[in-house]
């Protein structure tokens, strides 16, 4: 891993036009499910990050053949050689267990290393799990391994999601693409990278319904053929430079976001006085001269206030006027930023999974250290509008859902740099 650090020099507005990357979190289950579709995919939109590089790597270790050019990610899974993931792959990504589905529908007999904990507390797959033994899957979990067979094909299960997970729905979902009959998940997630992964699924061959709503139904298919497919705009990225937009007091428009996935961010926004206006190709962003608190922000599954966005949205709350409280629901260590905002002079206190923040009119430029993907970005938001020199270090958490952002900012304004 490269280690990098930013140099921010805060107090530059912001200002012109901006396009939003595609959405790693989609990104991932699709380049998974690419397994299941013998041939080759062209996938449009597709960011440049170390999650994406993880998932192209494991799809070459399989045997897959994978190339970008620019945005555009080509993968031929046509022939494939290995049916394992060693566990130096499966850590490089905390998300590697979305292949799970996918192997295990290609190959009768797969074999993985557990994807471990991370950076937000335990990272239990006990509901994958279960659901694949519900389909058929024989799974021993020994040494940190997953050793998994299945002895008469895939069939379709009645699934019911204790918790709306998004990593379990998106893996039963490849699963039961190619399953013997009919798939019913019930309290499946709703996020917009759910519908994402059925278009691409769907446009592959497979017959899904439902997706976006709490039942997904699926009915298996002999075989999933290959298929382009763009993917869509990162809704946690467009968040985050909205955030950066407003702390600066800086008016920017986005080009390719979509409205409707943005439903419970832009009201956050709209409360701290911020002006969005949609046009017919994205949106203006207006922030006022002083924010406002957004009072009480809390984390729940899509379509509530989404937990990646908490951070980044944190960094507003430190220099508007006012209390905030914050609940996090979704990951029991997700305040990793906290005590960093504190060194740049943020007012902030936390209580389990509460974290109060009484704004202040500025905050002062530090040395802070990233822990997870967005802390970093939370801290890059709050250096963007802090007086004088900061230095951000951690940016390689920040690279796997950002793409090139010190230039993203830079072309807007902001004096940041990468060393
Ligand atoms: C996905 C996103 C991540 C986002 C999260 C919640 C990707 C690649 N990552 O992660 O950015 O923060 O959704 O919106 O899309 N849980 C269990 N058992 C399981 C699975 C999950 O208890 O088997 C719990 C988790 O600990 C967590 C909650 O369910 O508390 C939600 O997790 P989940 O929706 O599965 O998140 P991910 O898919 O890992």
């Amino acid at each position: 891993m490269v280690v990098s650090m930013y140099i921010v020099e805060g107090g530059r507005t912001l200002r012109g036009e901006v396009r939003v990357q595609g959405s790693k979190n989609s990104t991932l289950p699709i380049l998974a499910a690419s397994l299941l579709c013998r041939g080759e995919s062209v996938l449009f939109n597709c960011p440049r990050l170390s999650d994406v590089e993880a998932s192209l790597t494991i799809l070459r270790y399989i045997g897959c053949k994978a190339h970008r050019e620019g945005d555009v990610v080509i993968v031929d899974t046509g022939s494939v050689t290995r049916n394992e993931i060693p566990s130096a792959l499966m850590h490089k990504m905390r998300s590697s267990i979305i292949f799970l589905g996918a192997m295990i529908a290609r190959f009768d007999r797969v074999r993985m290393s557990f994807p471990g904990g991370c950076e937000l507390g335990p990272r239990p797959i006990d509901l994958h799990l279960s659901a694949l033994r519900e389909m058929g899957v024989m799974i021993c979990e020994e040494h940190g391994e997953l050793d998994c067979r299945v002895d008469d094909g895939l069939h379709g299960a009645n699934i019911a999601l204790t918790i709306p997970s998004v990593g379990a729905t998106e893996n039963i979902m490849i699963a039961a693409a190619t399953a013997e009959g009919t798939t019913i998940i019930s309290n499946a997630a709703r996020e917009p990278e759910i519908t994402d992964l059925a278009d691409y699924l769907i446009a592959c061959g497979a017959k899904i319904s439902g997706a976006g709503e709490s039942t997904v139904i699926i009915d298996g298919v002999k075989e999933l053929h290959p298929a382009s497919h763009a993917i869509i705009p990162d809704r946690i990225v467009a968040a985050t430079l909205m955030s950066a937009a407003a702390v600066t007091g800086s008016d920017i428009r986005f080009k390719s976001v979509i409205p409707s996935h943005l439903g419970s961010i832009t009201p956050v926004f709209r409360e701290c006085g911020c002006e969005i206006e949609y046009t017919g190709d994205g949106v203006i962003f207006r922030s006022p001269y002083r924010l406002k608190s957004p009072k009480l922000i809390r984390t729940m599954p899509y379509p509530g206030f989404p937990t990646d966005a908490q951070a980044p949205l944190m960094s507003v709350a430190c220099v508007a006027d006012g209390l905030t409280v914050f609940v996090e629901n979704m990951f029991e260590s997700r305040y990793s930023h906290v005590s960093e905002l504190c060194r740049l002079g943020a007012n902030i206190r936390i209580e389990g999974r509460v974290a109060v923040v009484d704004g202040v009119r500025r905050l002062l430029s530090a040395h802070v250290h990233a822990r997870d993907l967005r802390g970093a970005a939370a801290l890059v938001v709050a250096t963007l509008c802090a007086r004088g020199k900061s230095e951000v270090e951690g940016i390689e958490y920040l690279e796997r859902g950002y793409e090139d952002f010190e230039l993203v900012l830079s072309s807007l304004g902001a004096d940041i740099k990468k060393i």
